[in-house]
């Protein structure tokens, strides 16, 4: 089954075509990056009207990638939540439209479970497992009993991991997107120079508001004095991998799990995959997306669209929505 996907939910207007829900047959991203970094975030009436520009582009794009035509696809899918509204309708117009001109499904995807599905691309991973799923605005520990049988078993009370990442590089003065340069200079830094506090929350919880603060203060304590970035980095990004994985291995060992995957933009991040494949030593499958597959794309919703689309008996009346 051939599925044409489309995700534009923030800021990438991505576009894919997938058979049956792991091989990828064409992978387009369109990354809004450049225009947001010179606000310092997204913003996000100016990335739906970047959606509508870019989406014809990348479609077409897509199809010649792929050297395939319109009517060869199975069924035309889009994220249709969580996400900014104005973006996501740009997409889910465009799915539903291609489906109305071919006669073809249209499948609407939850942008979450979208990520899970990541792992499943290019693998042979089968439920059950734990699933780590760190993004810009979501920290959950997800128990995928099976493709469709999936319950939230952790979550941030605070922020997402991705919005602290991205929160203490504007602190440190990094340019936009804060996160994969946050990770850059923490691979070069000693982690062991500043303790950071771990919160004390349960353990279906997360909560780095804490941390964050804690961030504020040691970068204050410099008195505008040049700041020691690189060990900086590295401490953070220890004390968030360290809790990120402690906590999903105990929530594993719980449910009697020994398969644990993350997924999300900060899955991207390299400390916390070495940590999560560390693992592997202790007897625990690990796994992890490619890193194209990480952050916001396209494949990981058509294998969602094959794996675990939301349900509904008339997927043309499908809206979007912004939260979870
Ligand atoms: O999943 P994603 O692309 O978008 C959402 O659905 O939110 O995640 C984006 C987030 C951003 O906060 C970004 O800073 C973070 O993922 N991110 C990283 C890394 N690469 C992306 N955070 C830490 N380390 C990275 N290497
Ligand atoms: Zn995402």
């Amino acid at each position: 089954m051939l599925i044409f996907a489309i995700e534009s939910s923030c800021d990438e207007t991505a576009c894919a075509i997938v058979k049956d829900g792991r091989e990828v047959v064409a992978n387009v991203v369109f990354s809004q990056i450049k225009t947001h970094s010179k606000f310092g975030g997204v913003v996000p009436e100016v990335a739906a009207r970047e959606h509508l520009e870019s989406i014809g582009s990348v479609i077409k794009e897509t199809f010649e990638q792929a050297k395939i035509s319109p009517d060869e696809i199975d069924a035309y899918a889009s994220t249709a939540g969580p996400g900014l509204v104005g973006c996501l309708l740009v997409g889910l117009n465009a799915a539903k439209t291609l489906s109305l001109v071919h006669n073809k499904p249209y499948i609407p995807v939850n942008h979450l479970q979208a990520h899970v599905c990541a792992n499943f691309i290019e693998t042979d991973l089968e439920p059950p497992f734990m699933c780590l799923l760190v993004s810009g605005g979501h920290t959950q520990v997800i128990y995928v009993k099976d493709f469709d049988n999936q319950t939230i078993v952790a979550s941030t009370i605070d922020d997402a991991v991705g919005e602290v990442y991205d929160k203490v590089a504007r602190l440190m003065g990094l340019p936009y997107p804060g996160g994969i340069m946050l990770d850059k200079l923490a691979q070069e830094g000693n982690p062991n120079i500043f303790k950071l506090p771990e919160a004390k929350v349960g353990e279906d919880e997360f909560s780095f508001s804490g941390l964050k603060t804690a961030l504020l203060r040691l970068v204050q304590s410099f008195n505008g004095k040049e700041l020691p970035q690189k060990d900086i980095c590295a401490s953070f990004q220890e004390r968030v991998s360290d809790t990120l994985i402690k906590k999903t291995l105990n929530l594993a060992d719980k449910y009697n799990c020994k398969t644990i995957v993350t997924a999300g933009g900060v899955a991207a991040n390299s400390e916390l995959r070495k940590k999560l494949f560390a693992l592997n030593e202790r007897g625990y499958k690990t796994f992890a997306p490619q890193m194209k597959y990480c952050t916001d794309n396209a494949a990981m919703v058509a294998s969602c669209a094959y794996f675990n689309p939301i349900k509904c008996d008339n997927p043309l009346e499908i809206e979007v929505f912004s939260r979870a």
